[in-house]
C-alpha cells in the first residue's frame, strides 16, 4: 500500500470537512452524471470521515451505501458522525473487498493517491455485480496564479509523486483503459474556490505533511515556516478568481 501522506490526524479530518463544502456542488456533478437506474448497493472508496458518503446516500438513495477507508481513525469518526450509514476499514488496493458485488463505487481524490491506478480501477471491476458502475473524480488540473499557491502546489506534487501517486492523475486517467471497464462519459467539471477557503485547506494540509519524510528531507524548516505564514495571511479573502479546480469526472460501466 502507498504512504497516504495527507494522514488521518485532526487537522486532516478538518481540512476534509472544508474540502466537503468547498467541492459539494463538483461531487454533486459527479453523481448527476450516473445513467438513472435503482442502485441497491454503493460503495464509497476512501470515505475518509464520511462527508461523501453521506452524500452519496441522500442524493443517489441506494438501498445499502457502504463507506470504505484504509484509516481506523477516520473509520470511527465517520461511524460517530453518520450513526445511520454504515463504514467499513479497508484498504481498497486489496481484493477480495469484505463487502460483495456493489452495483455502484465511487471513489473521489483517492486514485491520486495509489500507484497504477489503471490497474487498481480493473481490479475493482472484478469485485462488481455485471453492469455495475464505477464513478471517479481526479484533478485535472488547479489553475492559479497566485505566487503562495503555485509555491504550495509544487511542493504537494512532489510530496504525492514521492508516495507513487500523482496530483494531476485526470489527464492519465482520461488517456487509460481499464480492463474490464467501458467509458460511460469522461468530463471535466470546473470548481472555482475562494482564495480563503483554498488558504485554510492548504494551511491545515501543510501543518499535516510538514513532518513527512520527503518534506523534511528536501525543504527547509524557513521555507516552509513562511509558506505557512502567507497562506495564513490569505484565509480572510473572499474573491473566486484567484484559484480554480479542473476535476475530471469519468463513469465506467463493467463489461464481461
Ligand atoms: C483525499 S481523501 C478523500 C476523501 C473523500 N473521498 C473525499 O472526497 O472527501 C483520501 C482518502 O482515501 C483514504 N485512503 C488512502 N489510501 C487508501 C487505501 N489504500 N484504501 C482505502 N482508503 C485509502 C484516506 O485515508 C483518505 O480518507
Amino acid at each position: 500500500m502507498n504512504r497516504y501522506s495527507f494522514r488521518d490526524t485532526d487537522p486532516a479530518e478538518v481540512r476534509l470537512a472544508l474540502l466537503a463544502k468547498a467541492f459539494e456542488p463538483e461531487m454533486r456533478g459527479l453523481l448527476a452524471k450516473l445513467p438513472a437506474r435503482r442502485i441497491r448497493l454503493a460503495l464509497d472508496l476512501g470515505c475518509g470521515p464520511g462527508f461523501t458518503t453521506r452524500l452519496l446516500k441522500d442524493v443517489v438513495q441506494p438501498h445499502r451505501v457502504v463507506g470504505v477507508d484504509v484509516s481506523g481513525g477516520y473509520v470511527r469518526s465517520a461511524r460517530a458522525r453518520f450513526p445511520d450509514l454504515e463504514f467499513v476499514e479497508h484498504d481498497v488496493t486489496r481484493t477480495p473487498f469484505p463487502i460483495e458485488s456493489p452495483d455502484f463505487i465511487v471513489a473521489r481524490f483517492l486514485l491520486a493517491h495509489l500507484s497504477d491506478p489503471e490497474g487498481i480501477l480493473g481490479a475493482w471491476a472484478n469485485e462488481m455485480a455485471p453492469r455495475g458502475l464505477i464513478g471517479v473524480a481526479e484533478v485535472e488540473f488547479i489553475k492559479t496564479e497566485h505566487p503562495v499557491f503555485t509555491t504550495y502546489l509544487s511542493v504537494v506534487e512532489r510530496l504525492i509523486a514521492d508516495s507513487g501517486g500523482a496530483l494531476y492523475l485526470g489527464p492519465r486517467l482520461d488517456a487509460a483503459d481499464p480492463k474490464k471497464l467501458r467509458r460511460v462519459s469522461s468530463e471535466v467539471y470546473r470548481a472555482p474556490v475562494a482564495t480563503g477557503d483554498a488558504a485554510k485547506m492548504f494551511s491545515l494540509n501543510l501543518s499535516v505533511w510538514r513532518s513527512d519524510r520527503f518534506v523534511v528531507d528536501n525543504y527547509e524548516t524557513s521555507f516552509l515556516d513562511i509558506l505557512a505564514r502567507r497562506l495564513e495571511q490569505l484565509q480572510a479573502q473572499t474573491c473566486r478568481d484567484e484559484i480554480e479546480w479542473g476535476i475530471r469526472h469519468i463513469v465506467y460501466q463493467r463489461v464481461d
